[in-house]
């Protein structure tokens, strides 16, 4: 999509958050909702575009943009029609179209910004909106369309008449512009409102005037356009992208015993027939295989990878680290950095102390080990194949467990030397 560029604006100050960086940074299930709308836009094919951002808002820090993405700076921040603004030098004299988007509303599905492309596309128009019906409008831009129904102006909530506020129909805030048609009407904008600001809104009915099409696609789910302006807003849209995630899992035949007290984040995936029990966590970047059973009470960190029939249970966090098939985990335990074989016991309390002067360091565990409750292990060390410990032993840091013995103690020391192999 050559001809399509994406502006995402994002340089607003973020009041109604009250954080101290921008909320488009904010994350939900792993995910920042600037990440979600540059994943969304690159997933519909456009392999450029701008994100406008404010230098104090700590985006340039946060971000890698993808390729062909860059930053645009809005140094004084003076509304949405003027962030767009800040994009028409750096396009120079583009003539294809622009999507735009505002970096807080992070659930617009692929679908739609697929349809509203295709939209733009046949109907010719100067600008397609996306808008949508909620219950409760307040705050957003209300449509206002003439007795054809074509829409002639966006109102905003400041602004709107009696009248307007009864609009259920409201701005998604996201639109395909003709680049030539947008940049010739934002100059015309005038600021309004008790902030004074350059409104992207007023865009519309300066285009409508002008005798510009205007086109619109409506989404019958609100739920993908909600704005997130304050943390109660965020509360809601996490609550919304859990169950989008969790519907996904389940389609994919992963059972979840209670969604209301499962939080699955985003980039996580898991094989059939696993079960997952309540109030499990799994983060982002965590790979779970076949046949599992994850929970109650489980918390599985980032860059760990789980293989088939594996158990993990009650209160276990494992973080960075892998497990193989066949082994169970199954109460109390904290595990970092560790390899951890396959058809391993870990015994209930088994703690791995994998930092030391803030470097984290690696346990590894052979296949067939067998791992005594309460057993600590400083890191580096290692368990070799069907190796055991005894319960209550310290493993001392650099300990190298030879295979199939059988060690206990604080220092542990060996106590058999072929244990169970
Ligand atoms: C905006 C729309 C409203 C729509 C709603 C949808 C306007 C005037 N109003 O209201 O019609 O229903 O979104 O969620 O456009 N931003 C900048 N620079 C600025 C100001 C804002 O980049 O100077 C960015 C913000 O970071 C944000 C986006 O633009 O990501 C939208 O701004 P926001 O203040 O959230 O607008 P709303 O009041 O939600
Ligand atoms: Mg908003």
């Amino acid at each position: 999509m050559n001809d399509t560029v994406a502006v995402i604006l994002a340089a607003g100050k973020s009041t109604r958050m009250h954080s101290s960086f921008s909320k488009v940074l904010h994350k939900i299930y792993g995910k920042s909702m600037l990440e979600y709308l540059l994943d969304d836009v690159r997933s519909i094919g456009i392999k450029r575009g701008f994100v406008i951002i404010n230098s104090s808002n700590g985006i340039k820090k946060k971000i890698i943009l993808p390729r062909g993405f860059r930053i645009v700076q809005q140094t004084k921040l003076l509304g949405t029609g003027h962030a767009l603004r800040q994009a028409a030098a750096a396009l120079g004299r583009f003539k294809g179209d622009i999507l735009v988007l505002y970096g807080d509303t992070p659930l617009l599905t692929v679908e739609t910004l697929r349809n509203l492309l295709a939209k733009h596309h046949v109907s010719d128009a100067a600008c397609t909106l996306l808008t949508t019906t909620v219950k409760e409008p307040t705050g957003y831009g209300r449509i206002v369309r003439d007795e054809k129904s074509d829409v002639i102006k966006i109102v905003e909530e400041a602004d709107a008449s009696l009248y307007e506020k009864m609009i259920h129909e409201i701005n998604a805030g996201a639109y395909c512009f003709q680049a030539g048609e947008i940049f010739r009407i934002l100059p015309l904008l005038k600021r309004k409102g008790a902030k004074r600001e350059y409104y992207l809104t007023d865009a519309i009915e300066l285009l409508a005037k002008h005798r510009a099409r205007i086109d619109s696609i409506h989404t019958d789910n609100p739920d993908e356009a909600i704005g997130v302006n304050s943390r109660l807003d965020l509360a809601r849209a996490q609550t919304l992208a859990k169950s989008r995630i969790l519907t996904d899992l389940m389609r994919q035949g992963v059972g979840i015993i209670d969604p209301a007290t499962t939080h699955i984040y985003n980039d996580v995936t898991i094989d059939q027939d696993t079960i997952i029990y309540p109030f499990t966590v799994i983060e982002s970047n965590v790979r779970i295989g076949r046949k599992c059973r994850i929970g109650p009470f489980a918390r599985i960190r980032p860059r760990t990878v789980i293989g088939d029939n594996v158990e993990i249970g009650n209160f276990v966090e494992i973080v960075r680290s892998s497990v193989g098939s066949g082994t169970v985990i199954r109460h109390r335990c904290y595990l970092g950095d560790a390899r951890i074989g396959s058809n391993v016991n870990i015994g209930a309390g088994t703690t791995t102390a994998n930092y030391e002067n803030a470097r984290a360091h690696t346990t590894t565990i052979g296949n067939n080990a067998w791992i005594g409750s309460g057993t600590v292990l400083i890191a580096p060390v290692s368990i070799g194949k069907a190796a055991e410990t005894a319960p209550g032993s310290i493993i001392a840091k650099n300990t190298a467990v030879a295979a199939g013995s059988f060690v206990g103690g604080i220092p542990a020391k060996v106590i058999k030397k072929k244990g169970r192999a």
